[in-house]
């Protein structure tokens, strides 16, 4: 296992200054965690997109700080070597500082080494709070779920000049107020250039374009676990749901024929105990 990757290291990887992209995916649970950490990405976000991906809620604003927690737990128990960001969920920041610190300490302490919240210059007292209690943040603009009903749906933003003005104002007064690094969803490509181009910290773009520091994929979008919709930010690296239901399918099949299980997957009583007692001293131990 390499060395830990730590919020200052993360933060300097700006693209411009000759850096490799970071690169960020989710996870939500010990076994999501290994296969992140083993394919050597940068960073685990235990995203709030759990809610769709994982709980089956029809959008991200159901879940809960316990619920967030819960999922870091399990990422965290896994000691993957990425940086663990939890996601800060729905009314969890929204209630005031002491409030949202109170949340984002919940989450460190289920084991995330920084958290990600969404929104833009109106979250600057917000990220101020957390930096001061030495609790690192993500930033999060464009797209940002957690607003559907206020965006009307899930809606590419920053599409006409004043509205890409406003996407770089809010990078810059997030990365002023202490962000290492800022989110970018839903944007067109050369917004998320001109973001990235007047911020020092790395922006990760999920559908903004290649101009961006880094990218993020969901975990189950990117390997074909979520089928349903496929966004067309969205490249899918692998279709697990189909091989999952293929391998359950074989299994029923096999069951049915009587074909699961064989002789050599089956225990069996020493010979000379052939015709004792199944419930015998030696009944039910592995090696038999
Ligand atoms: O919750 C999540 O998965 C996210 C990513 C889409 C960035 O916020």
């Amino acid at each position: 296992m390499g060395k830990q990757l730590t919020v200052p290291a993360l933060r300097a990887r700006k693209r411009a200054a000759g850096q490799d992209p970071l690169v960020m995916v989710t996870a939500y649970d010990a076994p999501g965690a290994r296969i992140a950490d083993e394919a050597g990405v940068d960073l685990i976000l235990v995203g709030d997109s759990v809610a769709m991906v994982v709980l089956g809620y029809d959008d991200t604003l159901q879940v809960t700080v316990e619920d967030m927690a819960h999922h870091v737990a399990a990422v965290a128990r896994a000691r993957p070597r990425p940086l663990v960001v939890g996601d800060m969920p729905w009314m969890s920041y929204h209630l005031g500082e002491a409030d949202a610190v109170t949340n984002a300490a919940a989450l460190i302490r289920a084991g995330a080494q920084a958290v990600k919240l969404e929104g833009g210059r109106k979250r600057v007292p917000v990220v101020e709070a957390l930096v001061d209690s030495e609790i690192p943040v993500m930033g999060h603009i464009g797209l940002t779920p957690q607003s559907v009903h206020a965006m009307g749906g899930y809606r590419v933003q920053g599409r006409d000049h004043g509205a890409a003005d406003a996407l770089v104002e809010d990078a810059v007064a997030l990365a002023d107020a202490g962000c290492f690094s800022i989110v970018l969803e839903g944007v067109p490509d050369v917004v998320a250039a001109r973001v990235t181009a007047a911020v020092d910290v790395p922006t990760i773009g999920i559908g903004a374009g290649p101009a961006c520091d880094g990218q993020v994929l969901v975990f189950h979008d990117l390997l074909g676990l979520e089928d349903r919709v496929t966004p067309k930010f969205v490249r899918r690296y692998a279709s697990l749901k189909a091989e999952a239901v293929a391998a359950v399918s074989a299994f029923a099949d096999d069951v049915r024929t009587g074909r699961f299980p064989s002789d050599a997957e089956s225990y069996h009583l020493p010979g000379e105990e052939l015709g004792a007692s199944p419930y015998g001293a030696s009944y039910g131990a592995a090696s038999a």
